[in-house]
């Protein structure tokens, strides 16, 4: 929900000029009208008003997608009225829910067995998923501090202040104390020494990103785990690693397949990418994927059974839209893992590099 701001003036009326055939009268503005209107007029006095939005395919503002293939747009029409919570109802939704989990999964270096699957879940966006994130790591945390019959009542998390605001909801949604690596002049990311530093037996995790909202920068996960690892060997504590991969998750394992930044470090336990941003998806979904089993609490998981099967659930809503889920099932299969970029053939009219291209670029043909 985002807050309305717009003042209430109860006695405001909106004209519909197009839509005059059908509705002589205007409309309230903050208010039900009190009767109905014919479906044509309603259409062409809510579409008439959304002129004045702004065109997606123009907005390079933030980095979400705006433009998918016809096909896939088919595939949206198609299931725009399935409740992604409905398992039972919509099995083969679920199914391939759990297909792209394991597909990131994998992508993300996660130490999944040949007969085991693996752990995540698919979200609204990053920020559920890392609001799902940072609670497995609280509850962790606070399981093991009252095992050992120490106090539980001050976590608290390590980000660079780059952090974007999602970080900021989760500490204050859920009482964490937010302690943030100054930024200095030159250099615009968490400096995972100072991160290192700042870690003490109340830390629940170290949060790193991976492509920073404001500059797209990496951080250096790699060195954060050699100090942090350094770090729990002498203090005895065992700090992990979430690493925030809204929008370098689906970047950095085509352009920089080398780097280690993902599950092949082992204090990495989660990690979140948006589906919208460079999974290619309209905006609403994310992912979040687990390590293991051992660092996502059963006590968070819910199972409900209220149409026929047990069900387990890790979300912070209920229902939701199912299309984002099948959408990002289709470019997962229809791009597949192979790295092209933009060359000399785009100029030839290849298909396939355009195709690429666009989608890259946010232009679409
Ligand atoms: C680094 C980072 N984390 C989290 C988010 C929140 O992502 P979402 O919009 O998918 O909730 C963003 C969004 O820009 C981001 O850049």
């Amino acid at each position: 929900m985002v807050v309305t701001t717009t003042k209430s003036n109860s006695d405001e009326q909106l004209r519909s000029t197009f839509a005059s055939r059908y509705a002589t009268t205007s409309l309230p503005r903050f208010k039900i009208p009190s009767g109905s209107m014919p479906k044509e007029a309603a259409y062409q006095t809510v579409n008439d008003e959304l002129m004045l939005d702004g065109n997606p395919r123009l907005n390079l503002a933030s980095f979400v997608t705006t433009w998918m293939e016809p096909e896939c747009d088919k595939l949206i029409m198609a299931s725009i009225n399935k409740n992604y919570v409905d398992m039972d109802e919509y099995p083969v939704t679920t199914e391939l829910q759990n297909r792209c989990v394991n597909m990131i999964a994998h992508l993300f270096h996660a130490p999944v067995g040949d007969d085991e699957t693996a752990i995540g879940v698919g979200t609204v966006g990053s920020s559920e998923a890392i609001m799902l994130a940072g609670l497995a790591f609280k509850r962790k945390w606070q399981a093991k501090r009252k095992e050992q019959g120490k106090p539980y009542d001050k976590p608290n998390i390590v980000t660079g202040a780059n952090v974007q605001v999602c970080w900021e909801k989760f500490a204050r949604y859920f009482e964490v104390e937010l302690k943030e690596v100054k930024l200095s002049e030159g250099y615009y990311v968490m400096d995972p020494a100072k991160a290192v530093e700042m870690v003490d037996e109340n830390t629940i995790c170290v949060a790193t990103i991976l492509g920073s909202t404001l500059a797209g920068e990496f951080e250096d996960v790699r060195l954060l785990n050699k100090l942090l690892t350094k770090k729990n060997e002498e203090t005895g504590w065992d700090t992990p690693i979430h690493v925030d991969a809204a929008s370098g998750g689906f970047i950095e394992p085509f352009l920089y397949p080398e780097l280690e930044w993902d599950f092949r470090l082992p204090l990495v336990k989660s990690i979140n990418v948006s589906g919208h941003k460079y999974g290619l998806v309209y905006a609403g979904v994310g992912w979040v994927v687990w390590r293991s089993t051992e660092d996502l609490s059963d006590e968070l998981v819910f199972h409900i059974n209220y149409l026929g099967s047990d069900q387990p659930t890790f979300t912070l809503n209920f229902s939701k839209g199912s299309y984002q889920i099948i959408a990002q099932y289709y470019q997962f299969i229809r791009l597949g893992f192979e790295v092209i970029i933009p060359n000399k053939n785009f100029l030839k009219g290849q298909d396939r590099s355009l195709f690429l291209y666009d989608q890259i670029s946010g232009i679409s043909k």
